[in-house]
């Protein structure tokens, strides 16, 4: 028999994303309703580390369902990877009065997650991420509005690029995974769709295909690159001295993290959270909360963390068969 869960903590690590917000409410909420205590501990690890560490009631997480960022706040804390800091997460948990946590974050997050529960504190895992580069679950919190918010973005690109019968190079964030990319290449009707995960260094086939289109009447072009792959700028030079056709490329950058929550993120943020919560009760540890053929579900951190994510095939595929 486990330990009873009387308090729980809820925090936010790594890069923000969309929809963190819902998550931390439905966290806070779910407990509440359960009888549990919810503390807030701020800046992720690093704020666990320095005993930021916040109670939270039902009003704390008022009006935060539509807001993006993290009221939280987030981190990246180096002391979280040394074993003598993980003691110490630990030991600060006991101190508070902390049985079990909620981490809100990505692949690092739940690594820090897998290291306080062998120190003795239960752990449960929420994807909140934009990158959607978590093996074990189709959704992860925030992908869904960073990919509306850089959808938008192009479409503004393309306007300009078409007055102008220019080639526009579009570089979307994602990490070292091409998802953000894929998705947005397709909801824009992007040419060109660069991914790491498919990437042959094959600058020049993109060039000979826009040279080729130019010939069949098109007179702009759209490509949309992943940060993974990275160098616009260069690839922009390139392709306009090889092609003389105008060309410029656009950095989304950090745009994509923020803004209101989509339906979809605030919905899986919810469902999520009230999971992650009904786990501490069960006395689970060292557990992420998934989305998986249809339904929420979970997985042992270190299998998730072990397995490994492909971008889908038809989608890639369909993007060369769709781009005339
Ligand atoms: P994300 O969670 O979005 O993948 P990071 O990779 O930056 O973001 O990880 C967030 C934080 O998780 C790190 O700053 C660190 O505190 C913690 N973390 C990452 N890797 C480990 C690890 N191997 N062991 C313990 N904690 C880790
Ligand atoms: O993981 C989310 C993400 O926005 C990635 O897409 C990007 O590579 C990275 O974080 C940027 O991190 P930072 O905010 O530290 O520049």
């Amino acid at each position: 028999m486990g330990k009873e869960i009387k308090t729980i903590g809820v925090m936010t690590s790594g890069g923000d994303a969309p929809g963190m917000n819902a998550a931390i409410r439905a966290v806070v909420r779910a407990a509440l309703s359960s009888g549990l205590k919810v503390k807030g501990i701020r800046r992720g690890y690093a704020g666990l580390l320095e005993e930021d560490i916040i109670e939270m009631e039902t009003m704390s997480v008022t009006d935060i369902v539509q807001r993006g960022g993290t009221i939280l706040f987030t981190s990246r804390c180096e002391r979280m990877t040394t074993p003598e800091g993980q003691k110490q997460a630990a030991d600060v948990c006991r101190k508070h009065g902390i049985d079990g946590v909620v981490v809100i974050g990505g692949d690092g997050s739940f690594r820090g997650a897998q290291k306080l529960s062998e120190n003795g504190i239960n752990t449960i895992g929420i994807p909140g991420t934009i990158d959607l580069d978590i093996a074990c679950t189709e959704y992860t919190i925030g992908f869904d509005t960073a990919c509306n918010t850089a959808m938008e973005a192009m479409d503004k690109v393309r306007d300009t690029s078409a007055s102008h019968e220019r080639c526009s190079i579009i570089e979307v964030m994602g990490r070292t995974a091409g998802h953000i990319a894929l998705w947005c290449g397709i909801s824009n009707g992007s040419e060109y769709v660069m991914i790491p995960e498919r990437y042959k260094n094959d600058e020049q086939s993109i060039i000979n295909q826009i040279l080729a289109k130019r010939r069949t009447g098109k007179k702009h072009h759209i490509i949309v690159n992943a940060e993974g792959i990275g160098h616009s700028h260069e690839l922009a030079k390139k392709i306009e001295d090889a092609t003389g056709i105008e060309t410029r490329a656009t950095v989304l950058g950090h745009i994509q993290r923020g803004g209101n929550p989509t339906c979809r993120d605030r919905v899986y943020a919810a469902a999520m959270g009230a999971k992650a919560v009904d786990l501490l009760i069960a006395n689970k540890t060292n557990r992420v909360v998934a989305y998986r053929n249809g339904k929420f579900c979970d997985f042992d951190i270190d299998e998730a963390l072990a397995m490994e994510k492909d971008v889908d095939e038809h989608l890639y595929s369909m993007t060369k068969r769709l781009a005339r």
